[in-house]
Protein backbone atom coordinates (compact mmCIF):
# COMPACT_ATOMS: atom_id res chain seq x y z
CA UNK A 1 0.00 0.00 0.00
CA UNK A 2 1.38 3.78 -0.91
CA UNK A 3 0.61 6.33 1.76
CA UNK A 4 -0.51 9.48 -0.17
CA UNK A 5 -0.21 13.20 1.50
CA UNK A 6 -2.67 13.34 3.63
CA UNK A 7 -2.48 9.42 5.26
CA UNK A 8 1.20 10.10 5.67
CA UNK A 9 0.40 13.01 7.50
CA UNK A 10 -2.12 11.53 9.42
CA UNK A 11 -0.12 8.54 10.44
CA UNK A 12 2.74 11.40 11.59
CA UNK A 13 0.63 12.74 13.74
CA UNK A 14 -0.86 9.61 15.17
CA UNK A 15 2.96 8.41 15.55
CA UNK A 16 3.79 11.75 17.50
CA UNK A 17 0.99 11.45 19.67
CA UNK A 18 2.10 8.20 20.86
CA UNK A 19 5.68 8.99 21.23
CA UNK A 20 5.85 12.54 22.73
CA UNK A 21 6.45 11.78 25.86
CA UNK A 22 9.09 9.10 25.10
CA UNK A 23 10.84 11.77 22.74
CA UNK A 24 10.40 14.17 25.99
CA UNK A 25 11.88 12.22 28.07
CA UNK A 26 14.72 10.45 26.41
CA UNK A 27 15.55 13.59 23.71
CA UNK A 28 13.69 17.03 24.16
CA UNK A 29 14.39 17.49 27.97
CA UNK A 30 17.81 16.36 28.07
CA UNK A 31 20.43 18.01 26.30
CA UNK A 32 22.38 14.97 24.88
CA UNK A 33 23.28 13.68 21.45
CA UNK A 34 21.92 15.68 18.46
CA UNK A 35 19.57 18.07 20.63
CA UNK A 36 23.43 20.16 21.42
CA UNK A 37 22.61 22.01 18.37
CA UNK A 38 19.12 24.01 20.34
CA UNK A 39 21.96 26.26 22.42
CA UNK A 40 23.92 27.17 19.15
CA UNK A 41 20.75 27.56 16.96
CA UNK A 42 20.02 30.07 19.84
CA UNK A 43 23.46 31.63 19.73
CA UNK A 44 22.93 32.05 16.13
CA UNK A 45 19.92 33.73 15.79
CA UNK A 46 21.01 36.41 17.92
CA UNK A 47 17.63 36.91 19.50
CA UNK A 48 16.67 40.42 20.58
CA UNK A 49 14.46 41.26 23.52
CA UNK A 50 11.62 42.96 21.79
CA UNK A 51 11.56 39.67 19.09
CA UNK A 52 8.36 38.06 17.59
CA UNK A 53 9.37 34.22 17.54
CA UNK A 54 7.49 31.37 15.93
CA UNK A 55 8.95 28.01 16.64
CA UNK A 56 7.07 25.57 13.45
CA UNK A 57 7.19 21.75 14.64
CA UNK A 58 7.73 22.84 18.35
CA UNK A 59 7.30 18.93 19.50
CA UNK A 60 8.10 19.43 23.50
CA UNK A 61 9.14 22.58 23.44
CA UNK A 62 13.19 22.56 23.62
CA UNK A 63 13.75 25.27 21.26
CA UNK A 64 11.37 27.85 23.33
CA UNK A 65 12.38 26.59 26.45
CA UNK A 66 15.43 28.43 25.37
CA UNK A 67 14.23 31.54 23.61
CA UNK A 68 12.33 32.70 26.09
CA UNK A 69 14.87 33.14 28.44
CA UNK A 70 16.19 35.49 25.57
CA UNK A 71 12.90 37.58 25.17
CA UNK A 72 11.60 40.62 27.41
CA UNK A 73 8.22 41.82 28.25
CA UNK A 74 8.03 43.32 24.37
CA UNK A 75 9.03 40.34 23.07
CA UNK A 76 7.29 37.03 22.48
CA UNK A 77 7.05 33.66 21.37
CA UNK A 78 4.92 30.84 20.37
CA UNK A 79 5.57 27.14 19.09
CA UNK A 80 2.98 25.36 16.75
CA UNK A 81 2.83 21.47 16.19
CA UNK A 82 0.40 19.25 14.61
CA UNK A 83 1.12 16.69 17.84
CA UNK A 84 -1.51 17.78 20.71
CA UNK A 85 0.05 15.35 23.05
CA UNK A 86 3.44 17.13 21.96
CA UNK A 87 1.66 20.82 22.64
CA UNK A 88 0.59 19.57 26.28
CA UNK A 89 3.90 18.63 27.06
CA UNK A 90 5.12 21.77 25.48
CA UNK A 91 2.75 23.66 27.76
CA UNK A 92 3.30 21.92 31.35
CA UNK A 93 7.53 22.14 30.66
CA UNK A 94 6.95 25.68 29.64
CA UNK A 95 4.26 27.26 32.16
CA UNK A 96 1.96 29.87 29.82
CA UNK A 97 2.93 33.28 30.22
CA UNK A 98 1.36 36.67 28.80
CA UNK A 99 4.01 36.48 25.85
CA UNK A 100 4.01 32.96 25.40
CA UNK A 101 2.04 30.63 23.17
CA UNK A 102 1.22 26.92 21.75
CA UNK A 103 -1.13 26.41 18.90
CA UNK A 104 -2.02 23.27 16.94
CA UNK A 105 -1.10 23.96 13.34
CA UNK A 106 0.27 22.09 10.33
CA UNK A 107 3.28 23.30 9.07
CA UNK A 108 1.69 23.60 5.17
CA UNK A 109 -1.13 25.94 6.22
CA UNK A 110 -0.82 28.15 8.82
CA UNK A 111 -1.35 31.95 9.36
CA UNK A 112 -0.74 34.54 11.89
CA UNK A 113 -2.44 37.96 11.51
CA UNK A 114 0.88 39.26 12.51
CA UNK A 115 4.43 38.65 10.97
CA UNK A 116 7.32 37.41 13.02
CA UNK A 117 11.24 38.46 13.68
CA UNK A 118 12.04 34.63 13.44
CA UNK A 119 11.06 31.62 12.73
CA UNK A 120 13.02 28.22 14.06
CA UNK A 121 12.47 24.63 12.93
CA UNK A 122 14.26 21.94 14.54
CA UNK A 123 14.98 18.82 13.18
CA UNK A 124 11.22 18.78 11.36
CA UNK A 125 11.81 20.09 7.91
CA UNK A 126 12.28 16.56 6.40
CA UNK A 127 8.78 15.61 7.93
CA UNK A 128 6.61 17.84 5.75
CA UNK A 129 6.19 16.07 2.31
CA UNK A 130 5.84 19.92 0.79
CA UNK A 131 8.27 21.05 2.20
CA UNK A 132 8.47 23.86 -0.03
CA UNK A 133 4.70 24.87 0.82
CA UNK A 134 6.05 24.46 4.63
CA UNK A 135 8.70 26.99 3.26
CA UNK A 136 6.32 29.39 1.46
CA UNK A 137 4.01 29.47 4.69
CA UNK A 138 7.13 30.40 6.92
CA UNK A 139 8.08 33.64 4.33
CA UNK A 140 4.37 34.87 4.54
CA UNK A 141 4.70 34.76 8.09
CA UNK A 142 7.99 36.42 8.14
CA UNK A 143 8.87 40.56 8.96
CA UNK A 144 10.16 41.79 4.89
CA UNK A 145 13.12 41.91 7.90
CA UNK A 146 13.06 38.59 9.31
CA UNK A 147 15.04 35.63 9.50
CA UNK A 148 15.04 31.72 10.15
CA UNK A 149 16.82 29.09 11.54
CA UNK A 150 16.56 25.65 10.34
CA UNK A 151 18.11 22.25 12.02
CA UNK A 152 18.20 18.85 10.13
CA UNK A 153 20.24 15.83 10.78
CA UNK A 154 23.21 15.21 8.76
CA UNK A 155 24.33 12.60 6.37
CA UNK A 156 23.15 8.99 7.38
CA UNK A 157 26.98 8.59 7.40
CA UNK A 158 27.35 10.81 10.07
CA UNK A 159 24.56 10.19 12.05
CA UNK A 160 24.97 6.04 12.69
CA UNK A 161 22.81 6.22 15.68
CA UNK A 162 20.22 6.38 12.98
CA UNK A 163 21.60 4.26 10.36
CA UNK A 164 23.47 1.50 11.36
CA UNK A 165 19.71 0.23 13.28
CA UNK A 166 18.30 1.44 9.76
CA UNK A 167 20.07 0.12 7.16
CA UNK A 168 20.20 -3.63 8.93
CA UNK A 169 16.48 -3.07 9.70
CA UNK A 170 15.32 -2.20 6.08
CA UNK A 171 16.83 -5.50 5.08
CA UNK A 172 14.48 -7.47 6.71
CA UNK A 173 11.98 -5.44 6.26
CA UNK A 174 11.97 -3.61 3.14
CA UNK A 175 8.48 -2.15 3.54
CA UNK A 176 9.50 -0.55 7.46
CA UNK A 177 8.91 2.87 6.31
CA UNK A 178 5.87 2.91 4.12
CA UNK A 179 5.52 3.53 0.30
CA UNK A 180 4.70 6.73 -0.21
CA UNK A 181 6.60 8.88 3.16
CA UNK A 182 8.99 11.04 2.48
CA UNK A 183 12.72 11.11 2.01
CA UNK A 184 13.90 11.96 5.79
CA UNK A 185 17.45 11.92 4.63
CA UNK A 186 16.19 14.57 1.59
CA UNK A 187 18.30 17.70 3.39
CA UNK A 188 20.51 15.73 5.57
CA UNK A 189 23.97 17.70 3.07
CA UNK A 190 24.71 21.10 3.01
CA UNK A 191 24.24 21.78 -0.44
CA UNK A 192 20.58 19.65 -0.45
CA UNK A 193 19.87 22.10 2.22
CA UNK A 194 20.69 24.65 0.93
CA UNK A 195 19.16 24.43 -2.59
CA UNK A 196 15.46 24.11 -0.80
CA UNK A 197 15.68 27.07 1.14
CA UNK A 198 17.22 29.21 -1.91
CA UNK A 199 14.38 27.81 -4.27
CA UNK A 200 11.88 29.20 -1.73
CA UNK A 201 13.26 32.37 -2.30
CA UNK A 202 15.18 33.08 1.22
CA UNK A 203 18.74 35.41 1.17
CA UNK A 204 21.88 35.05 3.14
CA UNK A 205 21.62 31.65 3.32
CA UNK A 206 24.86 30.11 5.94
CA UNK A 207 24.98 26.73 7.07
CA UNK A 208 26.81 25.13 9.95
CA UNK A 209 27.57 21.85 10.51
CA UNK A 210 28.74 19.95 13.91
CA UNK A 211 29.55 16.92 14.83
CA UNK A 212 28.64 15.68 18.51
CA UNK A 213 28.98 12.74 20.30
CA UNK A 214 26.12 10.90 22.22
CA UNK A 215 26.87 7.74 24.46
CA UNK A 216 24.02 4.85 24.23
CA UNK A 217 25.76 2.43 26.17
CA UNK A 218 26.47 -0.75 25.69
CA UNK A 219 25.36 -2.48 22.56
CA UNK A 220 22.23 -4.01 24.75
CA UNK A 221 21.28 -0.73 26.16
CA UNK A 222 21.11 0.77 22.52
CA UNK A 223 19.03 -2.18 21.03
CA UNK A 224 16.75 -2.45 23.93
CA UNK A 225 16.08 1.03 23.81
CA UNK A 226 15.41 0.88 20.59
CA UNK A 227 12.81 -1.24 20.91
CA UNK A 228 11.57 0.83 23.89
CA UNK A 229 10.91 3.79 22.40
CA UNK A 230 10.23 3.27 18.73
CA UNK A 231 6.89 4.06 17.26
CA UNK A 232 4.16 1.51 17.42
CA UNK A 233 3.44 0.67 13.92
CA UNK A 234 7.47 0.17 13.95
CA UNK A 235 7.36 -1.85 16.86
CA UNK A 236 4.54 -4.13 15.39
CA UNK A 237 6.93 -4.77 12.30
CA UNK A 238 9.55 -6.10 14.11
CA UNK A 239 7.62 -7.89 16.55
CA UNK A 240 6.32 -9.90 13.13
CA UNK A 241 9.86 -11.48 12.74
CA UNK A 242 10.29 -14.91 13.82
CA UNK A 243 12.48 -15.73 16.22
CA UNK A 244 15.64 -16.34 13.93
CA UNK A 245 15.25 -13.58 12.07
CA UNK A 246 14.98 -11.45 15.11
CA UNK A 247 18.45 -12.69 16.04
CA UNK A 248 20.06 -12.45 12.84
CA UNK A 249 18.53 -8.95 12.31
CA UNK A 250 20.22 -8.20 16.38
CA UNK A 251 23.50 -9.59 15.02
CA UNK A 252 23.54 -7.47 11.98
CA UNK A 253 23.06 -3.93 14.03
CA UNK A 254 25.64 -5.52 16.34
CA UNK A 255 28.16 -6.12 13.31
CA UNK A 256 27.59 -2.21 12.17
CA UNK A 257 28.64 -0.31 15.39
CA UNK A 258 31.70 -2.08 15.66
CA UNK A 259 33.35 0.62 14.16
CA UNK A 260 31.95 3.13 17.38
CA UNK A 261 32.45 0.50 20.47
CA UNK A 262 34.95 1.53 22.76
CA UNK A 263 37.29 -0.89 24.14
CA UNK A 264 34.89 -0.76 27.63
CA UNK A 265 32.41 -1.79 25.38
CA UNK A 266 30.00 1.06 25.15
CA UNK A 267 29.05 2.71 21.88
CA UNK A 268 30.57 6.52 21.02
CA UNK A 269 28.48 7.84 18.09
CA UNK A 270 29.05 10.68 16.44
CA UNK A 271 25.89 13.10 15.40
CA UNK A 272 26.40 15.54 12.37
CA UNK A 273 23.68 18.30 12.48
CA UNK A 274 23.27 20.80 10.24
CA UNK A 275 21.97 24.47 11.33
CA UNK A 276 21.01 26.55 8.48
CA UNK A 277 20.42 30.70 8.58
CA UNK A 278 19.00 33.11 6.33
CA UNK A 279 17.15 36.16 5.60
CA UNK A 280 13.76 36.65 4.08
CA UNK A 281 14.01 39.61 2.21
CA UNK A 282 16.35 42.23 3.56
C1 LIG B 1 11.72 15.30 15.85
S1 LIG B 1 10.37 16.24 16.44
C2 LIG B 1 11.12 17.82 16.70
C3 LIG B 1 10.39 18.61 17.73
C4 LIG B 1 11.15 19.85 18.24
N1 LIG B 1 11.36 20.82 17.19
C5 LIG B 1 12.44 19.45 18.88
O1 LIG B 1 13.51 19.92 18.44
O2 LIG B 1 12.40 18.63 19.82
C6 LIG B 1 9.40 16.52 14.99
C7 LIG B 1 8.11 17.28 15.27
O3 LIG B 1 7.53 17.65 14.01
C8 LIG B 1 6.13 17.65 14.18
N2 LIG B 1 5.52 17.64 12.84
C9 LIG B 1 5.61 16.70 11.90
N3 LIG B 1 4.92 17.06 10.81
C10 LIG B 1 4.41 18.29 11.06
C11 LIG B 1 3.63 19.22 10.31
N4 LIG B 1 3.22 18.93 9.08
N5 LIG B 1 3.31 20.41 10.87
C12 LIG B 1 3.71 20.71 12.13
N6 LIG B 1 4.44 19.87 12.89
C13 LIG B 1 4.79 18.67 12.35
C14 LIG B 1 5.89 16.38 14.99
O4 LIG B 1 4.62 16.36 15.57
C15 LIG B 1 7.02 16.47 15.99
O5 LIG B 1 6.63 17.15 17.15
Amino acid sequence: MKLNHSEYKQRNITIWNEIAPRYHKRWASVNQGPFQSTPKLIELLDIKRADKIFDLACGTGVVINKIKKKLGRSGYAVGGDTSITAIKIAKKWNPLQSNLDFVNVDAENFYFSKPFDIITCQFALFFFPNAQKALENIKKNLKNTGKIGITVHGNPKKVPFFSSIFDAVTEFIPDYVPLGSPDLDRFSTKSALQREIKKAGFTKIKVKDFIFKFNPGTFEIYWRNYLKYVAKPLKEKLDSLDTTRKKELRDLVRENIKPYTLKNKTIEFPWEVLILTAKNKI
